[in-house]
């Protein structure tokens, strides 16, 4: 028996008609007529309607009554036309079926526990721990697919433009500034470890140093962090690095490189350039650094119009040097009491201590358990500014810290916006968002940290603030954002060894420290380090919005879960205590006897 095959299930068309072929692939569906037996055969191309009809062969009739679901399957057989009220307009290659003259059997397959078909109604968990089967499903191999191509179009367009891709080591040493490192322990080193990679970034500085000039790689990253829909524990990165640029030719380089990408694998035409935005407007206008734009509903800062104000929680909050903002729901003053109540909880969880209301009803008439504070001027002030019609709700938080009114706000703009439908599926709002601050302060920490990373470089004319004023200072940094998602970052980076010294100095880190933790790169940036800069994108981010899935989970073949772990396999697991004894460690959690 030969296993070739000489079609693909879903490339048959009205024009092989009359052609013979043999196929292989999986059993999606077996409908038995009395006399006669119905196939869908599917392979990664498709399906195909299979007819197998005991006049023309008796014995492979009998083999198909045996067939089901998920069976791997030989069919050999002739193309021929459906008759016209058999054709299925729904199926690509519906306008023709297989007729079979051999039919063997390569694997029979057990009940599959979930059906293999789109959009599937099953628990998450059920389909990670039959991932085999869950890639068998249509939408799950279009991802891959999507995937691929992507990766190939990030190929061709780079080398195109003299980057070359060049691997860096996975076994790493732990740095700080970071999130939490996975650690590999070393067996021939005893009581030594290596961290994985949280990204390339010392290693792609490192290769400018050693003149490579552009680079790129296709990478798999490791943080060991709090897991959401968009982010796994490994994730991969398309990693860049180029020598004497600057901000505008890495963001110009990116953006055609995403335009090129829509083009080439979903043919869609991207106007760039891309708008930019500061990190302070975006913060003021959509109350995050990676605004959704697929929407309007901006911020709007109400400390002018409550200047003077006699309403004692807000004047308090602005005589402490806080922010009063809204949002405008627009059309939306039948929103019910009970949900404003659930969205005081909502708040609550970005650290808001409490929300406000001003209802402007159809009729003109106002309906606020705050508008009995305000004067008729000050409400009208508030109308105005909030540019609210009747019909409008505006939503109010206060607070002395003008990140918690940020998040708190800018969150439940994105979710006023998802409950009200005003957000375009079809939509893509790209935009870059720049000038980062280069420090945050760290309440845990009691110190400046820094927000991209260490190397990244402060602007020109911050340079002298680095330790008079480290909260002013910005940062060579941008991000891409598409829909609300941050899909990349990057910054030029620092190669003067004393600006490099001062932002060490601004967060706390002595030159003992530094030369301790990044030693090597600070040795290599003596060997005249050229300007460079670059960027990374989370590739799996960008996949699943352009497959415009909900997690990428969805475009990851084989992901973990929420609480990190691989159900199909099972990993994490506990290991042998030779082996752990091999590594020189001991657990300090007393191992149960795995099920
Ligand atoms: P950054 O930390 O911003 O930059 O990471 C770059 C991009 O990677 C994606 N990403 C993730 N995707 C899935 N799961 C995660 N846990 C996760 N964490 C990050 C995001 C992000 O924009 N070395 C720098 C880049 C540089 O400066 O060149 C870096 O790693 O889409
Ligand atoms: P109180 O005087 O605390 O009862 O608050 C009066 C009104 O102000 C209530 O509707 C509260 O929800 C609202 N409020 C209180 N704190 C805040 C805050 N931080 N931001 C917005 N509104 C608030």
């Amino acid at each position: 028996m030969s296993f070739k095959r000489s079609h693909h299930c879903g490339d048959l068309r009205k024009e092989d008609s009359g052609k013979e072929v043999t196929l292989c692939g999986w059993v999606s569906k077996r409908r038995d007529h009395g006399g006669i037996i119905f196939i869908d055969l599917r392979d990664r191309h498709g399906i195909v309607q299979v007819v197998i009809d005991p006049a023309h062969d008796a014995k492979d009739f009998h083999k198909a009554e045996t067939v089901r679901s998920e069976y791997c399957l030989q069919v050999t057989g002739f193309v021929r036309d459906r008759s016209a009220e058999t054709i299925n307009p729904n199926l690509p290659t519906g306008e023709i079926e297989v007729v079979a003259k051999e039919l063997n059997i390569l694997n029979p397959s057990k009940t599959p526990p979930f059906y293999i078909q789109d959009g599937v109604d099953v628990d998450e968990n059920v389909r990670l721990r039959y991932r085999y089967l869950d890639l068998r499903r249509p939408e799950m191999q279009k991802n891959l697919i999507l995937r691929h191509k992507v990766c190939k179009a990030v190929r061709d367009f780079l080398d195109d433009r003299d980057f070359l891709e060049i691997e860096t080591p996975d076994l790493c040493k732990s740095t700080p500034e970071g999130a939490r490192d996975y650690l590999v322990p070393s067996r021939v080193n005893p009581g030594k470890f290596y961290a994985l990679p949280q990204s390339p970034q010392l290693f792609k500085q490192l290769l400018m140093i050693a003149g490579m000039e552009r680079y790129f790689q296709i990478a798999r990253c490791f943080r060991d962090e709090d897991l959401r829909a968009d982010r796994q524990p490994e994730f991969t990165q398309l990693d860049m690095e180029m020598s004497f640029i600057d901000e505008d030719d890495i963001m110009t380089l990116t953006e055609n490189l995403i335009a090129y990408v829509f083009q080439k694998t979903l043919g869609v035409e991207l106007k760039v350039p891309f708008g930019r935005m500061t990190w302070d407007d975006a913060m003021d206008k959509y109350g995050s650094d990676k605004p959704d734009l697929r929407f309007d509903m901006q911020l709007v800062n109400m400390n002018d119009a409550l200047q003077g104000t006699q309403f004692k929680v807000f004047k308090d909050i602005i005589e402490k040097g806080g922010l009063v903002k809204a949002i405008n729901v627009k059309g939306y003053s039948t929103i019910p009491r009970r949900e404003l109540d659930g969205l005081v909880d909502f708040v609550g969880i970005y650290g808001a201590k409490g929300l406000a209301w001003i209802i402007y009803n159809e009729d003109g008439s106002i309906k606020s358990p705050i508008a009995k504070f305000f004067s008729e001027e000050e409400l009208k002030r508030i109308l105005a500014v909030g540019k609210a019609e009747p019909g409008d709700v505006l939503l109010f938080v206060a607070d002395r810290k003008p990140l918690v009114v940020a998040a708190a706000l800018g969150a439940l703009r994105i979710e006023m916006a998802k409950r009200r439908g005003l957000i375009d599926p079809d939509k893509l709002c790209f935009t870059w968002v720049v000038k980062f601050p280069m420090f945050e302060y760290s309440e845990e920490e009691h110190r400046y940290v820094a927000m991209h990373h260490p190397f990244t470089s402060p602007c020109d004319e911050d340079v002298d603030k680095l330790l008079t004023d480290p909260a002013h200072v910005y940062a060579k940094a941008y991000d891409m954002v598409l829909n609300g998602v941050e899909i990349g970052g990057g910054s030029i980076r620092i190669h003067d060894r004393d600006v490099q010294k001062k932002v060490f100095e601004a967060i706390g880190l002595t030159d003992e420290q530094a030369k301790e933790k990044f030693g090597f790169l600070m040795t290599a940036f003596e060997y005249g380090a050229p300007p460079h800069g670059g960027l990374a994108f989370g590739l799996d981010r960008l996949v699943m919005l352009m497959a415009k899935r909900p997690s990428i989970r969805d475009v990851i073949a084989f992901p973990k879960t929420q609480s990190a772990m691989d159900l199909m396999s099972q990993a994490p697991n506990f290991v042998d205590d030779k082996q752990m004894r091999e590594l020189h460690i001991r657990s300090t959690v007393l191992k149960k006897e795995e099920k």
